[in-house]
């Protein structure tokens, strides 16, 4: 039996926008497991960066609940335990590519030979020739994939991706999602990814659909609550 790494019940995220209110996420209620492959789907402002917000214990519920049963408390999951690649550019300026993606392993304090997990994450996704430059030199494509490195560097538990091919063409997305792929295959480690790319979504074992904050669909992960 896979372990329950997180689960929500009836999960709500109210915004204020002004003089009204908005539930970016209006009652969600799921279980990701370990292992699980998830496409998170749905039109633009549909609660999908939101709802990985809430996933990865950086935002706080409104209402309802969220557990990490084989992870722990929320603010002890980023970034060794759950890797979060956001939506928005996040790498630091001043640190060169190398060194963002050993950032992590470092405010995580991951056992090991740092050096060689950043040089196999680059290599992963085809980004030694990258090593030493600073963001400032790169695409903005090539960002996106040093930004995946710095997720899967460290062997979190979960990847939780925000668009990790929405500035890609299809070629390099395929390469992108190819090569995460392979490197997830064999071991627990659990990935979500929201994407508005139907062919991303196609690779994941699970589609997960939102609608105006709303998860229409969770199809295996729903068949034990
Ligand atoms: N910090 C915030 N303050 C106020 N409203 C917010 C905030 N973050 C998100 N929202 C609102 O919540 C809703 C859901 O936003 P969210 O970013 O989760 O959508 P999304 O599905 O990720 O969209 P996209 O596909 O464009 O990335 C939107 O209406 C958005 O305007
Ligand atoms: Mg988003």
């Amino acid at each position: 039996m896979p372990d329950t790494l997180i689960e929500a019940q009836a999960l709500v995220r109210t915004y204020r926008q002004g003089l009204t209110s908005i539930d970016a996420v209006a009652a969600a209620t799921f279980r990701l497991h370990s292992g699980d492959r998830v496409a998170l789907v749905g039109r633009s402002g549909s609660g999908k960066s939101t709802l990985l917000h809430l996933m990865a214990g950086l935002e706080v519920p409104t209402r309802g609940t969220i557990a990490w049963p084989a992870l722990g408390s929320a603010e002890t999951l980023l970034p060794a335990k759950i890797a979060l690649v956001f939506q928005a550019p996040s790498l630091l300026d001043s640190l060169t590519v190398s060194e963002n993606v050993a950032l992590p392993l470092l405010l995580g304090k991951r056992p090991g030979d740092i050096d060689q997990a950043v040089r196999d994450a680059l290599a992963t996704f085809g980004l030694a020739d990258l090593a030493g430059k600073l963001p400032e030199e790169l695409s903005g494509g090539q960002m996106q994939r040093v930004a995946m490195a710095r997720a899967i560097a460290g062997r979190p538990r979960v990847v939780l991706a925000d668009e990790p091919t929405g500035q890609l063409d299809q070629p390099t997305a395929r390469a992108l999602l190819d090569a995460l792929l392979a490197h997830l295959t064999g071991t627990d480690t659990a990935l979500v990814v929201a994407t508005h790319d139907l062919a991303v979504a196609a690779r994941m074992e699970t589609v997960w659909q939102m609608a105006r904050g709303r998860l229409t669909e969770c199809a295996t992960t729903m068949e034990d609550t």
